[in-house]
């Protein structure tokens, strides 16, 4: 069986999903929209598939529809499928404000239609396989979470005006990962500075650090940047009182070149090339929970959480103090 898909939105995300919509086994790529028609045309000619015009066709092209427009239409899409009966696969994050992101929630819920979000780590092989043994207890109690996100460079000015800002566009992921793998957090104390001045220009920050008290008492540091320069780095690591678990991978390639008294390696610089299986996995994921009516692994509670998670670490950022997660949040209730 496979579950026929409609893609909004052709950009960097868009891409990638629009590849692997068509490639999969678990589904078919059944018509790709973009704001921009020219886009549409292009990949829809690579990829010999139709395009649209208007989002109200790909509605009416597919019974389900992931969407990788800016951040900003998110929730408006996810409403207007959820009405037209069609399960949603939406890229992070749902909204820009808590009570839209709510609406859009409920709109799916009530319709009784799939919401996956984008949280691709979750489907990574490397984190995947970390989750179930720390899950099935194998690393006793967790005392330590670290995780690591820095992006190469900087997405474009367009994109970050749009993004919803730093902690929940990037740190968003990380503290989705810390909640998936830890469990909840009470307390986020969070640092941002902006090295770049490009985004101080636009009120935004390249560079944070997070602190976290999850409710079991362990604790947790995020660190994440817009421009590391060197290459893509994500990275994870989980420390118990049985064992560690730390997940890697920043290399494109494994072997070493040596030299005298010298070893290199290539280096990862992209989202794209370090997850390629995650984006694979999330959408096979998704066209199960379409076919199933299983719940998806990351959805809509989940993104709201994690949504509410850097509220806190933005809330922190700008008055300079730790501040505790509402219980009624924590517990996913919008
Ligand atoms: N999960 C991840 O790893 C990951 C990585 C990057 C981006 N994202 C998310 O994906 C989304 C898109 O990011 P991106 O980097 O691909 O952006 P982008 O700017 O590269 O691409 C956005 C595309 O959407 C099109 N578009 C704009 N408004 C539209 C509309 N109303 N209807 C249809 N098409 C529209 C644009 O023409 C463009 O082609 C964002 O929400 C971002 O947070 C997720």
């Amino acid at each position: 069986m496979t579950v026929d898909v409609g893609l909004a939105g052709l950009g960097r995300m868009g891409r990638i999903h629009a590849d692997n919509i068509a490639r999969g086994a678990a589904t078919r790529l059944a018509a790709v929209y973009d704001a921009d028609p020219d886009v549409a045309r292009t990949v829809a000619g690579e990829l010999g598939v139709p395009w649209v015009a208007t989002y109200k066709e790909l509605l009416d092209a597919a019974p389900a529809v992931a969407i990788a427009t800016p951040t900003g239409t998110h929730a408006e899409m996810t409403v207007a499928a959820a009405a037209a009966g069609r399960h949603v696969f939406c890229e992070k994050p749902i909204s820009m404000d808590r009570a839209t992101a709510v609406d859009a929630i409920e709109a799916t819920e009530r319709a009784g239609v799939v919401l996956q979000v984008g949280f691709h780590r979750r489907f990574d092989p490397d984190w995947v396989v970390v989750a179930e043994r720390i899950h099935a207890g194998e690393l006793g109690e967790v005392t330590l979470f670290r995780t690591t996100l820095r992006d190469m460079t900087p997405p474009n000015p367009a994109f970050l005006k749009n993004s919803g800002g730093f902690f929940a566009d990037v740190t968003v992921h990380d503290l989705d990962v810390a909640r998936w793998l830890v469990g909840e957090v009470v307390e986020v104390t969070a640092h941002g500075a902006a090295a770049d001045p490009a985004f101080a220009e636009i009120g935004d920050l390249d560079t944070a650090v997070v602190v976290l008290r999850f409710e079991n008492g362990a604790l947790g540091v995020i660190d994440n940047s817009r421009s590391a320069r060197y290459g893509y780095e994500c990275s994870t690591e989980v420390m118990g009182t049985l064992a560690t678990a730390k997940v890697d991978g920043a290399h494109r390639h494994n072997y070493e070149w040596r030299t005298p008294g010298w070893a290199s390696r290539d280096l990862l610089s992209n989202f794209g090339e370090r997850h390629r299986l995650a984006y694979v996995a999330e959408l096979e994921a998704f066209a199960h929970a379409v076919e199933t009516g299983t719940a998806p692994r990351a959805g809509g509670r989940d993104a709201l959480a994690a949504f509410d998670l850097a509220a806190a670490a933005e809330t922190s950022y700008r008055t300079g103090q730790t501040v505790t997660v509402a219980t009624e949040r924590k517990n996913d209730q919008p």
